[in-house]
């Protein structure tokens, strides 16, 4: 591949990959089982980032392993009616049609778990976005770094990323231990959590007791994701809970406590809003449960004001085979798909505050956005769009 044997393109993207390396003091590159590409909005990329990627598509490139990509800027089939502009459509297009050509699934979610990307136990894979690293090594015990858009596509084309960081198993133990003293009830409450002890442990591996046994997969990406936001956590284990948290010693670990007082605390600073013109739920995006769960609550009502939920397009087509997407439709909301409230447009579709269940999108709404936010669980973001 450094030789050139294999075209320009991997030459290239090897030779990122060997300065990584590098600079990180890998021995050896290893192959990836499956690779997850961010910086697919065009929100995020612009014009510079489209070009890039058509370039790399006309010459020929073509991933050498299972690829999926991370949250386009809008429902790539339903953009004209969700309402998305037409000049940010028209190359959010093009960047997936680049996509498409190099080989990638392009379906678009940070949910690939969900969607035909689930790696096993312990196989090493390049994946981009936060709360699908942080999930992937936590909840499954599989193994990536946080890879930038660049190290990700240079994996998928080349199929091996450089062995250093979460790969290997001296870099995994945990080193400071949460104590969770206050019970966890909605999903709110794990983004909450989340939320603080991201910002507590910056970018430390955190070890869980008092989280509930029966913490679902979906409350623990709600927890993951949003400490990854707050904080730079890519790893967590989580007490008879996630696979590795039984291999690890935490003998004379510092711990912290989060109790009543951190999580009452934690809502009142994520609440900047109090009415939302939109809710917006997925973050990460959904899985089949949740949008039943929606779909559930929704039943009957006439909201007010609209409320999304974002998820992957498979997700949405087992929603909509389920009944979900029309009872969800006829009370004012919309399954959305490919995209999420963070890397859409949202500022200039005329909404200003946005309720959520995500420690992860309250955090990143009033920077990205420009958003007020407000953050509930679900049955009190449907009461305030009723009010
Ligand atoms: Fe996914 Fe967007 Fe949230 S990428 S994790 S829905 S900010």
């Amino acid at each position: 591949m450094l030789a050139g044997e294999q075209g320009e393109v991997v030459e290239r993207l090897f030779r990122l990959l060997v300065r990584l390396g590098d600079i990180y003091g890998a021995e050896e590159m290893i192959p990836v089982g499956s690779v997850q590409v961010a910086g697919v909005s065009y929100k995020s990329i612009g014009d510079p980032g489209l070009e890039f990627l058509e370039d790399f598509a006309a010459k020929g490139a073509k991933v050498k392993t299972l690829t999926y990509l991370n949250p386009a800027g809008m429902d790539m089939e339903n953009w004209k009616e969700v309402g998305f502009p037409e000049d940010f459509a028209k190359p959010q297009i093009r960047i997936m049609e680049a996509f498409r050509k190099m080989g990638i699934v392009v379906t678009a979610t940070c949910t690939p778990y969900l969607a035909g990307n689930l790696p096993r136990y312990r196989e090493h894979i390049a994946w981009s976005e936060s709360s699908a690293v942080s999930f992937s090594n936590s909840v499954i015990g599989a193994r990536t770094n946080r890879e930038g858009g660049p190290s990700a596509l240079a994996a998928a084309i080349c199929g091996v990323t450089p062995n250093y960081g979460l790969h290997l198993d001296e870099n995994r133990k945990p080193n400071i231990i949460v104590k969770v003293d206050k019970e966890l009830e909605f999903s709110s409450d794990y983004g909450a959590l989340g939320y603080h002890v991201g910002k507590q442990v910056k970018n430390k591996i955190p070890y869980f007791t008092g989280i509930p046994s029966s913490a679902n997969t979906d409350q623990l990406k709600a927890l993951g994701a949003a400490m990854a936001a707050s904080g730079a956590v890519a790893l967590y284990h989580a007490e008879g809970l996630t696979p590795e948290a039984q291999l690890m010693d935490v003998s004379g670990l510092e711990t912290i406590n989060v109790g009543k007082e951190e999580m009452a605390t934690t809502y009142e600073t994520l609440n900047t809003g109090s009415i939302p013109d939109i809710a917006i739920l997925g973050c990460p995006h959904a899985s089949l449960r949740e949008i039943g769960s929606l779909a559930g609550k929704l039943e009957g009502l006439k909201l007010k004001r609209p409320i999304w939920i974002c998820t992957s397009r498979v997700m949405k087509e087992a929603a909509d085979r389920m009944g979900f997407i029309t009872i969800i439709e006829n009370a004012g909301g919309r399954v959305v798909a490919d995209t999420c409230m963070v890397v859409s447009p949202i500022e200039e579709m005329g909404f200003n505050i946005t309720g959520v269940n995500s420690g992860k999108a309250a955090n990143y709404l009033p920077g990205f956005c420009q958003q007020q936010v407000v953050f509930h669980d679900v049955d009190e973001l449907i009461r305030r769009l009723s009010a």
